[in-house]
């Protein structure tokens, strides 16, 4: 196999030919440690005419197969001699990006415990038992126009979100679930190579997202109590002039808010604030929606999968400054939003008392299961604003057995594999029954 390799203009940017066929625009090559090029020999067959210096690769083919990016597949040029695995064809960053990992589908679960999906008892993704309101799954069950495309701008929705709100629907924009609506502003404020700020223990899709799109995630940690570390905060966007800082009130994992004066601090600072309220109707704080008129630093995300139950048909949304939310409007796909979605969603915010019902049913069960967590001698909860607790698991027991032993019993609760949070379970409010449940499994274990 032969290629030559053309110097274009610096030591760092090369041209690739294979005969007179450009294979890839530019290496770096840096990082092309094991790469070397030898000089022309009698050994090496020419493609074609070319009258290029003639070089040969030597060095670990795989990853030369790895670095490369190619136009067209090599062995579409050469039948069987050298072959472009897929993974050339991706971005480099994304070579590298760890998956997301998510909890389970039920009916996986289900398998994978023996147990049908009824009699699991989950209370590892922060989901609503109650579901949505009875309306929805009639809404849903007659659809006019499934085969018409949904409307691209959401009106109803949008409409519906601005008298739920108080703020006017050309504020608000629509997506597949806040985590969408995540990915769109990253892909609207980032170039690679920019900078977010990232406060963990938090929710983890910023940091999945920023790495999605080639953008560097500068952590500041959170104190021991999970509040937010302002002063570094404020000293990393002075010295790392990062676009955008990720907020979360109520945090996820810990249910902590943020306090006005709190926010205002980091509002103040030259940077893109995007604060996630997805979990705010457990919290008995005003959303802060509105804000966005006066701040044009400021992005409000909310979403209906935990107040209306509709984790599994995705729909969130969000309030955007005038300025900013232009940009979304193109940017996003056409189609975001389905038609059952839209539906969903609209004929859910018909039923409000629905809605403050089951908002009230989870805070009260939060607060239950709080002080029975409490006395559970190796957990330590934390009190909560949402409608999870995080406790630490302490006396020498290991939270990831805890975990295990649980979900063997048919209980799911959430255990993660990050460093700062491994001694620790987080537990989602749910029905009455479904604590009572847990309560038994836990005390088999002590
Ligand atoms: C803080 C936070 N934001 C956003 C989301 C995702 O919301 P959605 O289901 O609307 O994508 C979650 C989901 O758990 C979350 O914890």
């Amino acid at each position: 196999m032969s290629i030559s390799i053309q110097e274009i203009s610096s030591e760092k940017i090369l041209a690739l030919f294979l005969g007179n066929k450009l294979l890839m625009g530019v290496i770096d090559i840096y990082n092309t440690v094991s790469l070397s090029l030898i000089k022309p020999n009698t050994n090496i067959r020419q493609f074609g005419n070319s009258q290029r210096p003639i070089y040969s690769i030597e060095g670990n083919p795989r990853r030369f197969r790895t670095m490369a990016s190619s136009t067209i597949p090599v062995d579409q040029v050469s039948k069987g001699k050298q072959q472009l695995t897929g993974d050339s064809f991706i971005r480099p960053h994304l070579r590298k990006l760890s998956p997301y990992q998510p909890i389970l589908p039920f009916e996986v679960l289900s398998t994978k415990l023996g147990r049908k999906p009824e009699d699991i008892i989950k209370l590892d993704a922060n989901e609503n038992p109650y579901g949505p309101p009875p309306e929805v799954l009639e809404a849903l069950g007659s659809l006019k126009f499934p085969y018409i495309y949904p409307d691209p701008e959401s009106r109803q929705l949008r409409a519906a979100l601005a008298e739920d709100s108080g703020l006017e629907s050309k504020y608000i924009l629509v997506g597949c679930g806040c985590d969408e609506l995540i990915d769109l502003i990253m892909r609207c404020v980032l170039d690679p190579g920019d900078k977010i700020v990232d406060c963990p223990p938090t929710f983890t899709m910023y940091e999945f997202d920023a790495g999605v799109n080639a953008a560097e995630v500068i952590k500041v940690p959170r104190n021991s109590d999970f509040s937010l570390n302002v002063e570094l905060i404020a000293d990393v966007v002075e010295q790392e002039k990062p676009k955008c800082i990720f907020l979360t009130s109520p945090n996820n994992p810990d249910g902590s808010i943020i306090s006005d004066e709190v926010l205002l601090k980091i509002l103040d600072l030259p940077i893109l604030v995007v604060l996630d309220e997805a979990y705010i109707e457990f919290s008995g704080i005003e959303s802060k929606m509105k804000w966005v008129k006066k701040y044009d630093n400021l992005i409000v995300l909310r979403t209906f999968s935990k107040r209306a139950g509709l984790a599994g048909i995705r729909v969130g949304y969000g309030a955007f400054p005038l300025s900013i939310i232009e940009y979304l409007w193109r940017a996003k796909q056409p189609y975001n939003v389905s038609v059952a979605a839209e539906v969903a969603a609209c004929s859910a915010l018909q039923n409000a008392t629905y809605l403050e019902e089951v908002k009230e049913a989870l805070v009260k069960e939060r607060d239950r299961l709080f002080k029975l967590l409490n006395e559970v001698p190796f957990l330590k909860p934390y009190p909560s604003y949402s409608n999870f607790i995080l406790c630490e698991v302490t006396s020498g027991m290991d939270a990831k057995k805890l975990k295990d032993d649980l979900a063997q019993m048919g209980v799911m609760v959430r255990h993660y594999n990050k460093k700062e949070l491994k001694g620790y379970i987080r537990v989602t409010a749910g029905k009455p029954e479904q604590t009572d449940i847990l309560m038994e499994c836990l005390k088999r274990l002590y």
